[in-house]
């Protein structure tokens, strides 16, 4: 990647989502990758593409506010276009969402606005959906709540179990991600309030793409 657009990725994990971004070689650059847990394989993948890392341990802070601080100087100083949010596994406070209005997006495997939180493919199976998928957005001070860029749609199997439909799901996931940072990399979108515009046109609701 070689591009003046400047990416900071933070997760908590295994880091399939980071690799899927650096596989994809988009038109940005990731100046830096950030874990709220030492010796996760997130931080590996990074290191082997290049990338800086960070371990930055909330454990060691008394309050949400004091990490989130830390968390904030740590990625300025990469002064990135995007912080992309790839299996963090924090809730981030109003300050820090605020400081990265329009430049902080997430990825959640589910339809949203249905299943917000944890554990989406179990409760998706339980309630006997026959369609799921994943979710870009915005990320705003509510969990889950922010606006929909782009979502992957796929329908869920009799056969399907836990585990086998959150490995479907993640692999449109990684289409997905790459894809609509892309589209902010190359400047096609903007956050106005709640609304996304896209090409200058305000959007009516996400993209939806269909794996039927
Ligand atoms: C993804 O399924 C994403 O939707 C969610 O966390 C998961 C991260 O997976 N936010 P990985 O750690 O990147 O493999």
């Amino acid at each position: 990647m070689n591009s003046d657009y400047r990416i900071v990725v933070l997760l908590s994990g295994s880091g399939t989502t980071l690799q899927s971004i650096i596989d994809a070689n988009l038109p940005a650059n990731i100046s830096a990758v950030i874990s709220n847990k030492v010796g996760v394989i997130g931080l590996t993948r990074a290191k082997s593409a290049g990338i800086p890392t960070h371990a930055l341990e909330h454990t060691n802070y008394p309050t949400r506010e004091d990490f989130d601080r830390d968390l904030k100087e740590l990625i300025d100083q990469y002064k990135p276009d995007l912080v992309v949010l790839a299996g963090f596994m924090r809730i981030l406070s109003s300050d820090f969402v605020n400081h990265y209005y329009g430049k902080l997006i997430n990825i959640h495997p589910s339809l949203l606005p249905k299943y917000k939180g944890t554990k989406t493919h179990q409760r998706v199976i339980d309630q006997g959906e026959p369609l799921h998928g994943s979710s870009v957005h915005f990320v705003t001070s509510e969990l889950d709540s922010g606006p929909i860029l782009l979502q992957a749609r796929l329908p869920v199997l009799s056969s399907d179990s836990t585990g086998s439909l959150e490995l479907r799901v993640k692999a449109k996931e990684h289409i997905i991600y790459p894809t609509a940072i892309s589209w902010l990399a190359e400047g096609r979108i903007h956050l106005d309030g709640n609304d996304i515009y896209m090409d200058g046109k305000k959007m009516a609701g996400p993209v939806v793409i269909d794996y039927m």
